[in-house]
């Protein structure tokens, strides 16, 4: 299948792996970008720049495809070495980046420069805007249903897809609640050019996590996730677990007097606990409402090869079928 964003990153399938802590090692990368699809190396999960590099070069060992790498620029006392993530990104030679959170405009002259496109994510139609104004080469539309961070405006993608596609020029990806062929149909008709996936790449064989992690999204459906840290306007789509009940608890206690030093038990060091140990009531971390739509944990190249031939298969079969019934 050919669209602007295959074209643009030089890839064979439309489907991205979005950014994920503690669970975009270069393992996940190379698996998706050998499946034809693009990986991404989560930029923070690294702890110094000089990780950064040694993961990319890692990464460029298991796979001679495109893949990129992930910068979450998150408000912070003490930010992250942005510089010299950057550095590490360029030096190492990737050629795609997804930035995610403030608005990157800063460091997009230096990535701009170096031949790298710049994948913007943005969960409302006016930070798309925003960020094809500042020169971003395309953007990732997330949705309410998405997992991770969905904004405060709370628009499901039926609704924002649309709406990207009726105010953008550059090219989007569909992300959040996408799973299968019909997700990857849905979107193009919607007037994406491809989609992205978080929670489904965890569940698969090569993600580098506990297995609980991947038996726990398997086993969750449509209705375990919530939303947390909504008065800090943070908010967030996490599975629910007994540290997140805990995080509820207090939420509802404290009102809009929460702080975060408050919650920091069910929030800080958490994902290492969830990812690395299979601790599933650590407390918070990121899933997607799509976890209801997942069912088996395949290799990547067998996800992606499904989901092309079920595309191809809707669109052929039933879509035309219907028009020329
Ligand atoms: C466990 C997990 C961790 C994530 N961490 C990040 C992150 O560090 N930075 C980021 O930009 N997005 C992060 N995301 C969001 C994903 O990149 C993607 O936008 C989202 O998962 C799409 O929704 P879906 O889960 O319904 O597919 C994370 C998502 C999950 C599930």
């Amino acid at each position: 299948m050919k669209t602007r964003i295959t074209e643009m990153l030089g890839i064979e399938h439309p489907i991205m792996q979005g950014g994920m802590h503690f669970v975009g090692f270069a393992e996940m990368a190379a698996a998706v970008s050998n499946a034809g699809g693009v990986g991404i190396i989560t930029g923070l999960t690294q702890r110094t720049p000089d990780d950064l590099a040694r993961e990319i070069s890692h990464c460029r060992d298991m796979t001679d495809k495109p893949f990129g790498v992930n910068l979450t620029f998150l408000p912070s006392v003490t930010p992250p070495d942005y510089p010299g993530y950057v550095k590490a990104i360029i030096e190492g030679g990737v050629k795609i980046v997804e930035t995610a959170g403030n608005n990157p405009v800063k460091w997009l002259p230096a990535l701009k420069e170096n031949g790298i496109k710049v994948i913007h994510k943005c969960t409302s139609v006016r930070h798309a805007l925003k960020a094809e104004a500042i020169g971003c080469d395309a953007v990732s539309v997330d949705g309410f249903e998405c997992g991770g961070h969905p904004g405060e405006d709370d628009v499901p993608n039926f609704i924002l897809l649309p709406r990207a596609a009726e105010e953008l020029k550059i090219p989007f990806l569909a992300s959040g609640g996408m799973a299968d062929g019909r997700s990857l149909v849905a979107a193009l008709a919607m007037g994406a050019d491809g989609m992205n996936m978080g929670t489904r790449f965890i569940a698969t064989k090569e993600a580098p996590v506990h297995e609980n992690v991947k038996q726990a999204i398997v086993n969750a459906s449509e209705l375990d996730t919530r939303l947390v840290m909504r008065s800090l306007r943070n908010t967030e789509r996490v599975l629910t677990n007994a540290g997140v009940e805990r995080l509820i608890e207090k939420e509802k206690a404290l009102g809009s007097a929460l702080k975060f030093e408050d919650i920091i038990a069910e929030v800080a060091g958490v994902y290492p606990r969830i990812m690395k140990d299979g601790d599933m009531d650590a407390g918070a971390w990121s899933c997607g409402m799509v976890a209801g739509l997942i069912h088996d944990i395949p290799t990547c190249k067998d996800l992606i090869d499904g989901i092309m031939r079920d595309a191809e298969q809707i669109i052929r079969g039933r879509l035309v079928g219907m028009l020329d019934a």
